[in-house]
């Protein structure tokens, strides 16, 4: 596997991930309309690599312009990031949802079918697993009704790969079930980057820090864990960026049909007060919070069993959630500085 098509390359997940293909001597084609990034990303991107990385600005979903790209390139595979991924904005906006997240795979898996190209790692997710009372969760465990638009679109897409490995049997897909993927790249030059309000916990602690939001709202105190605030399973993005290279070198070892799911998870469940707390511990800053009601739609305790992706992948964390943290918070200086 040399030469590998990046969809969403320039978003949080994706531009980790092209720093460690090119680590490991691949090559990253990266195809992004830039719809939910920056620029400063592939500057950053840049400095991390000593050169601009290579870029499509178009949309995956947009068949014409994707199979130029694939004719011109002609990888030996594709990662697809590319998607929506606010799971509020799916309950307001499903069609958005399902247009983007299900049209952008149809269009990949058909762009590649005309071209020959046999290899797909996908970005899922922990969110599959719905409201499980069964933790860890291995990939056995029940896929649960979807929660939210999002959600289904992961499950729609997961089971669009099954399908159509069924009917290529030629064609290889890994399916990779993200939990919670957090910090930065520790040079600080990427990270992530969310547009308006974060949705998401740790971009909400560090704008939070730095004085650009009031306080973060703790969404519930009254769930059956230990500090009565939800677990979840965060994972270090580098850590998780390391997964898609071994999970490249592992399919172009196997024979196909391949269509095989793996969890990328540390293991360990963190209570939102937990990260909180060790945030203020590593980095010596205060952040400001108030306990409120539950969000709709969030599951109490989510973490991953971990042993199918450490011994058939031979893949595990290196990096602590302290590490993750003091990522962060290098992260958001940065940003900081930018805006000086
Ligand atoms: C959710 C999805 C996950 C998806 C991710 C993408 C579910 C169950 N999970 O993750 O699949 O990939 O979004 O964005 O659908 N929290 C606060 N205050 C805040 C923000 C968050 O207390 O301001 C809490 C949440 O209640 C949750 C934890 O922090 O317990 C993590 O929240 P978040 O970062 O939004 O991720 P998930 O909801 O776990």
């Amino acid at each position: 596997m040399k030469k590998v098509i990046v969809t969403g390359g320039a978003g949080f997940i994706g531009s980790h991930t092209c720093v460690e293909l090119v680590a490991a001597g691949m090559e990253p084609v990266i195809v992004d309309d830039l719809r939910n990034s920056e620029e400063r990303v592939l500057r950053g991107l840049a400095g991390i690599l000593g050169k601009e990385p290579r870029l499509y600005r178009i949309d995956c979903a947009d068949d014409t312009a994707f199979d130029q790209v694939v004719r011109q390139e002609t990888p030996d595979g594709v990662i697809h990031f590319a998607a929506d991924k606010a799971v509020g904005e799916s309950v307001s906006d499903p069609l958005k949802y399902y247009g983007n997240n299900i049209g952008s795979l149809v269009t990949v898996l058909r762009v590649m079918a005309r071209h020959g190209v046999k290899n797909i790692v996908f970005s899922s997710s922990c969110t599959v697993y719905g409201d499980s009372r069964d933790l860890p969760v291995t990939e056995n465990s029940p896929v649960l009704e979807a929660a939210s638009p999002y959600g289904y679109t992961k499950m729609v897409c997961e089971r669009m790969l099954r399908d159509t490995s069924v009917s290529d049997p030629a064609l290889k897909a890994v399916l990779l079930r993200y939990f919670n993927p957090i910090g930065a790249h520790p040079s600080a030059a990427i990270g992530e980057l969310p547009i308006g309000t974060p949705n998401n916990l740790v971009p909400f602690i560090t704008q939070a820090a730095a004085g650009l939001r009031d306080k973060l709202t703790v969404f519930g105190s009254d769930y059956s864990t230990p500090d009565g605030s939800c677990i979840r399973d965060y994972i270090h993005v580098v850590d998780l960026a390391k997964a898609h290279v071994r999970a490249l070198g592992w399919m172009a070892e196997q024979q196909a049909p391949l269509c095989e799911t793996f969890n990328l998870g540390t293991g360990n469940g963190n209570s939102v007060l937990q990260v909180v707390n060790l945030f203020e511990e590593v980095n010596g800053v205060k952040v400001p919070y108030v306990i409120g009601p539950r969000r709709a739609g969030d599951v109490e305790a989510m973490y991953a069993d971990t042993q199918k992706s450490a011994t058939v992948l031979g893949w595990r964390t290196e990096r602590s959630l302290a590490d993750s943290l003091r990522d962060a918070w290098r992260w958001q200086q940065a940003l900081a500085g930018d805006q000086k």
